[in-house]
């Protein structure tokens, strides 16, 4: 068994050292749990040995934003990506510096525009003409000069499933590559604004080097371009997007691979290489630990029923992912399949149908790699409160999170 797809649990039923039952009895469960050692080799997995360059990381905090994690990145150096006004404020609780923030997103709100200009976050990643208007006019009112970059849309194919697709013509993302000439040239003659470079991001959870350079390729005579007339360029920013290796796909690039090939492609151009990952930073660092509620057989089928569901995690109900998981309690004895389902009232709430997996009440069960887009999309639909969070480092669990209360599902009703 390969340890990165079960989230660093061993045969014993312990992550870096913590038994899983020791933590579901202390926290109970559905719970999350971490592996901050996981984090950081991840991050370091970016660097690519022996070359003189190095990427920049920009973690996208929508992949996981609790504070602490977020904290840990930005100790560990890295800049962020954020997508809201929300974010922005997580950021800078956590201790993230504004200059060290990108702004992507097609619909920025004033209100978030305003803040980040307050700020003076690192750079407004713009996805269209009229927010480039909308920020110039905002920053003279507020007698600053913004830094942008325009998130351009490459028309790139990224291999991925449609609804985590971004990079295509047809996607609400980013300026279409045609049209991105001409708005730079506004954008220059703009004096509350500087253009400080060039971004795309073409999906998520991609498992293949070729469409990142493909989109590199297609925004490098735009760059050279605008260096030639004398843009003030500093950074061409690739997005986000490199895949986790799971159970049924195990081969992914490395981060150095990938780092490497777009640096060498990048060539000697005086730019600084920017990545956005998220998932690739916490998704395998990460698992989501239920217990048993009960087994049962019925029509031929045999379910197995965990405390944990869809609202704790969605992934395999949205985007039809087959998560990995396993008994943390027994061994799996090969006698048939079980349908791994949760409890809230619909059949979509399923995280596998037809897994090799036996269990019994009681059981702990883990469900693998999803520290990326977990907590982040868990609602609290059904009435379900949302999961605790701990973080493992240095052998010691701790709680990052609390349960949501029954309370806090009311807390801000008007009875
Ligand atoms: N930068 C931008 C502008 C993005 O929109 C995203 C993700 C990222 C970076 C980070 O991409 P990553 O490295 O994590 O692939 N909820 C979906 C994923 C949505 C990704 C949206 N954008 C899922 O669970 O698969």
């Amino acid at each position: 068994m390969r340890a990165e797809f079960f989230s660093g649990v061993d045969e014993h039923g312990c992550v870096d050292g913590v038994s899983l039952a020791s933590l579901a009895d202390a926290f109970g469960t559905p719970l999350y749990v971490y592996r901050a050692a996981a984090m950081r080799a991840a991050l370091h997995a970016y660097h690519a040995h022996g070359l003189e360059r190095q990427v920049a990381l920009y973690y996208a905090v929508k992949a996981n934003s609790n504070l602490v994690l977020l904290r840990l990145f930005a100790e560990a150096g890295t800049g962020f990506d954020i997508v809201s006004g929300g974010e922005l404020e997580r950021v800078l609780r956590a201790g993230g510096a504004p200059s060290s923030v990108v702004f992507s997103g097609v619909a920025k709100s004033d209100a978030e525009i305003a803040c980040a200009l307050a700020v003076d976050i690192g750079c407004f990643n713009v996805e269209s003409p009229a927010e480039l208007r909308r920020l110039a006019e905002l920053a003279a009112s507020a007698g600053v000069v913004a830094p942008v970059a325009l998130r351009v849309n490459p028309d790139v194919d990224a291999g991925t499933h449609p609804y985590i697709s971004t990079g295509l013509r047809g996607n609400k993302f980013g300026v279409a590559i045609a049209d991105a000439p001409a708005l730079y040239r506004e954008a220059l003659q703009l004096p509350s604004l500087k253009v400080v470079g060039v971004g795309c991001h073409i999906g998520s959870q991609i498992r293949a080097i070729a469409p990142f350079l493909a989109a590199m390729d297609s925004l490098l005579p735009l760059v050279d371009a605008l260096l030639a007339e004398g843009a003030p360029l500093e950074h061409l920013d690739m997005g986000g997007g490199l895949g986790i290796a799971t159970e049924d796909a195990p081969e992914v690039p490395s981060a150095a691979d990938l780092s490497r090939a777009l640096l060498s492609r990048l060539g000697d151009r005086p730019l600084r290489l920017c990545l956005q990952p998220g998932r690739s930073l916490v998704g395998n660092a990460g698992l989501l630990l239920s217990r048993v509620v009960f087994t049962k057989a019925q029509s031929e089928r045999r379910f197995l029923m965990l405390d944990a569901a869809m609202n704790d995690y969605i992934r395999p109900a949205l985007y039809q992912v087959r998560p990995t998981m396993l008994n943390v309690s027994r061994p799996y004895d090969g006698a048939g399949r079980m349908d791994v389902v949760g409890p809230v009232c619909e059949t979509g709430d399923t995280f596998a149908r037809d897994f090799p997996m036996s269990g019994e009440r009681g059981d702990l069960v883990a469900i693998c790699g999803t520290g990326a887009y977990g907590f982040s999309m868990a609602s609290s639909y059904n009435s379900r409160p949302r999961p605790a969070e701990v973080l493992i480092e240095d052998g010691k669990a701790r709680l990052i999170r609390h349960r949501e209360s029954l309370e806090d599902l009311w807390a801000q009703e008007v009875l």
